[in-house]
């Protein structure tokens, strides 16, 4: 049986391909003799001369080309089995960088507790920011995943609707409206509202449904944080349209009730984005595989 080290193939193969000793030391970055050397042992291990030098050049024998077509096959083969390796090891250990909107708070963290039980050694990296914000990171390529209510329309995008997102109608309990049945949306024009910051999603589709329904939006107030827009409308102060996982925490919240208006809830759904042609590290296909068994997946809205 011949004794011959991938060290010795990998010199070969580079000297064949590069047709050149002093080349293939510059790409394997190791002297000129250091190559000689791995050749002069893979000759003596195969007993057949594998290439001829000609002047400068270098020429492979018969036994030469044979083994150049092995070594392809058997490089590639190595690669391989390297890249499973690290794949591995990579689900053991790793860092997932997850980008998701402000509202995903609700949830994000408690889908993120059972993930990081199965999978202690992964550090998790998770970034909450508004829409807008999340359409910078996921256009410079910034995380392995993004999670947002309305991605964005573009066919360089992978979207994969997981989990309902519906949005309803809060009212204070003591609105005049709170017992009333199918409220005709018409009935909302002269209701003043307390709306998410520009470039958050549940502002953009609340203007798209107003746009849709011709009614004007009557803003009363503009706040950053669904929390505090659930105390404004406990307050009084307006009317707001949520996501229905900001509620989800606390069924109990007596002073805010959800509205009967025709067409709503709207449905919608949660997605995980990102950009079509990205490679996925083995950790982010592990949750994305973990977020698939534990969340009713939904077929994609029209
Ligand atoms: P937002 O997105 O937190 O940026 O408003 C939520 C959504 O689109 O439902």
């Amino acid at each position: 049986m011949m004794h011959v080290s991938l060290r010795q193939l990998r010199t070969f193969e580079a000297v064949a391909r590069l047709k050149g000793f002093s080349r293939a030391a510059e790409e394997l970055h190791v002297t000129q003799p250091t190559v000689s050397k791995q050749i002069r042992l893979l000759h003596g291990e195969v007993g057949l001369p594998l290439l001829e030098q000609i002047g400068k050049k270098v020429f492979l024998t018969e036994a030469g080309e044979q083994l150049y077509a092995t070594c392809a096959d058997w490089l590639e083969t190595w690669g391989r089995f390297e890249q499973t390796v690290a794949d591995l090891k990579g689900v053991k250990q790793g860092r997932l960088r997850i980008a998701a909107v402000t509202t995903t708070k609700y949830f994000m963290p408690r889908l993120l507790g059972p993930f990081c039980a199965q999978y202690p050694g992964i550090d998790i990296a998770l970034e909450v920011i508004n829409r807008d914000r999340l359409l910078e990171r996921l256009a410079r390529n910034q995380d392995d995943l993004y999670v947002m209510g309305v991605p964005p329309e573009r066919l360089d995008i992978e979207r994969e609707p997981f989990m309902e997102n519906p949005l309803v109608l809060l009212a204070p309990a003591s609105h005049a409206m709170a017992h009333r049945k199918h409220i005709p949306f018409s009935d909302l024009a002269n209701e003043p509202f307390i709306v998410r910051e520009r470039g958050s999603g549940t502002r953009l589709t609340i203007e798209r449904v107003f746009q849709e329904q011709k009614i004007p939006l009557k803003i009363r107030m503009e706040l950053g944080s669904n929390e505090a827009i659930k105390q404004a409308v406990a307050g009084g102060l307006g009317l707001a349209l949520l996501s229905q996982s900001t509620l989800s925490l606390d069924p109990s919240q007596k002073d805010v009730t959800i509205l009967d208006v025709e067409g709503f809830p709207i449905k919608r759904s949660w997605y995980l984005v990102r950009p079509r042609d990205k490679q996925l590290s083995v950790v982010a296909k592990a949750f994305l595989d973990f977020l698939r068994a534990h969340v009713q997946l939904l077929a994609p809205r029209r």
